[in-house]
């Protein structure tokens, strides 16, 4: 494994990123769009560039049985300390491995998941195609895939709120963006992704948009206070509640979209209250 690039990021991402509004409106939102798509607890799960764990770590709550994969120690050494804090029975349901994402069916032994995620993963990567064939072959044949990255058609939104004018022009040709935590990263479009997916035999199920309303606040200079669990309640409600391919999402940052290898399009129903993962 080569050098750990994202250990001095730790801290930014899950200090800073992940106690803002938008990573809370990332955790609950992400989460309850997988629950429509998953099978029920307890099927395997796992994640890929999974970080801390705020995306996998509620899903063991929930009951399932998760992996996380990372190439990076610092960062799983992180969710480590975080895993820590969860109930035992959570707890006895999350297992970590540090590997590259490129050769992770390799490092799993072959095993198979029924759903693979990699959110937030891709835009840091030079090229995304290495990583779909992998997330692809680590999913069972009536698997789910996951992938949320940065949406390509909407690096003109931040610059053109921050009135960057100049930089807002040049956007329109431009494939890469600035992220939440402030390094320059690669986006790629919906269809892009669905047509990787596709050559692999994973089906794109729907896609969605996250950070419909919050990412175009902030770069207003709203300031929004993740303290105000009222307001919190509130904005999460509303930003998970556009079913999908709206055009407000195709002017977020970000999307998420989700396969079935082979046939399979299960679908299952949306879970009662939306209430937020602790
Ligand atoms: C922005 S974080 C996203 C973490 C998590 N998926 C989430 O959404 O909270 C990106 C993560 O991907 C990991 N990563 C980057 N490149 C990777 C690779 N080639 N293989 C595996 N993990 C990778 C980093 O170490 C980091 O933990």
């Amino acid at each position: 494994m080569s050098e750990d690039l994202w250990a001095g990021l730790v801290g930014p991402f899950v200090d800073e990123a992940y106690a803002s509004v938008k990573g809370f409106v990332r955790t609950f939102v992400l989460h309850h769009q997988l629950l429509e798509h998953l099978p029920p607890p307890p099927a395997t799960i796992l994640d890929v560039g999974a970080g801390a764990g705020h995306q996998s770590f509620p899903l063991a709550q929930a009951g399932y049985e998760v992996m996380l994969l990372d190439s990076s120690a610092a960062m799983l050494a992180r969710a480590q300390e975080r895993l820590e804090r969860l109930p035992a029975d959570a707890r006895a349901r999350v297992t970590m491995l540090e590997s590259d994402g490129e050769r992770a069916e390799e490092a799993l032994g072959g095993r198979r998941f029924a759903a693979v995620l990699c959110h937030g993963v891709l835009g840091y990567l030079e090229r995304p195609e290495e990583m779909i064939d992998q997330l692809c072959r680590c999913a069972e044949d009536d698997g789910l895939v996951s992938i949320m990255t940065g949406n390509a058609k909407a690096t003109v939104v931040q610059p053109a709120l921050e009135r960057r004018w100049d930089d807002a022009l040049a956007a329109f040709d431009e494939r890469t963006g600035i992220g939440v935590l402030g390094v320059r990263g690669r986006a790629d479009t919906v269809e892009e992704v669905a047509t990787l997916l596709e050559a692999k035999g994973v089906r794109q199920l729907a896609w969605y948009g996250v950070w419909l309303f919050v990412d175009w606040l902030e770069f207003s200079g709203v300031e929004l206070d993740p303290s105000d669990t009222d307001e919190l309640t509130r904005i999460a409600a509303v930003e998970l509640e556009p079913p999908g391919e709206t055009p407000t999402a195709r002017s977020a940052a970000s999307f998420t979209s989700s396969g079935a290898r082979l046939r399979s399009d299960r679908r299952h129903a949306r879970a009662p209250g939306h209430r937020p993962p602790t």
